[in-house]
């Protein structure tokens, strides 16, 4: 089954697990990031991962257009959604926000991958606002691989076909 991994991230960390799932994958596997391709062909696809992070409550508009411009597709494929996110308390809550509820509904595996602080990715305004809101100034990784354990065995990524 051919598998795109489609994200967008930020400060890397989505990446970083869109990367560990296709690493994961026993078939071929490709990999788009949102903000550097913006045409897509989905076609010869049968399964796509999404994902993307929360930043001050939103998710990334290229992830939004993506979802909303291709959902008739979307929904004839098998779909994995992944969230990466560092507030624990709103996480499920952000993330039936940023996943429409037909995708959800859809979906074979849904996760919260936990996420990470890069404060050396971080602009200075960045910097401040976590420093402020969260309280910490060094970089903290939370990434659940449990999750992403999760998430390739949903999708039968781990299953040679
Ligand atoms: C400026 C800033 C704002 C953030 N806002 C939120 C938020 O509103 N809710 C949340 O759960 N996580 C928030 N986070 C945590 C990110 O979702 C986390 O850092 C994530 O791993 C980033 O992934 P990325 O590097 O792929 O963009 C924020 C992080 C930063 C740096």
């Amino acid at each position: 089954m051919k598998t795109l991994i489609v994200y967008a991230t930020n400060h890397g960390t989505s990446e970083q697990i869109a990367k560990l799932i296709a690493e994961k994958a026993a078939n071929e596997t490709d990999l788009v990031n949102l903000k550097k391709e913006k045409k897509i062909d989905l076609h010869s696809y049968e399964q796509i991962i999404i994902g993307g992070s929360i930043h001050a409550g939103t998710i990334q508009k290229p992830l939004r257009r993506f979802i909303e411009g291709s959902m008739s597709q979307l929904l004839q494929k098998r779909i994995g959604l992944f969230l990466s996110c560092m507030h624990e308390q709103k996480a499920q809550k952000q993330f039936e926000m940023v996943f429409p509820e037909i995708l959800r509904t859809h979906a074979q595996s849904k996760q919260l991958t936990g996420g990470e602080f890069r404060f050396d990715k971080m602009n200075f305004l960045e910097r401040a606002i976590v420093k402020k809101v969260v309280g910490i100034s060094e970089s903290i990784s939370n990434i659940n691989f449990d999750a992403i354990e999760r998430l390739v065995e949903e999708m039968d990524l781990n299953k040679v076909n």
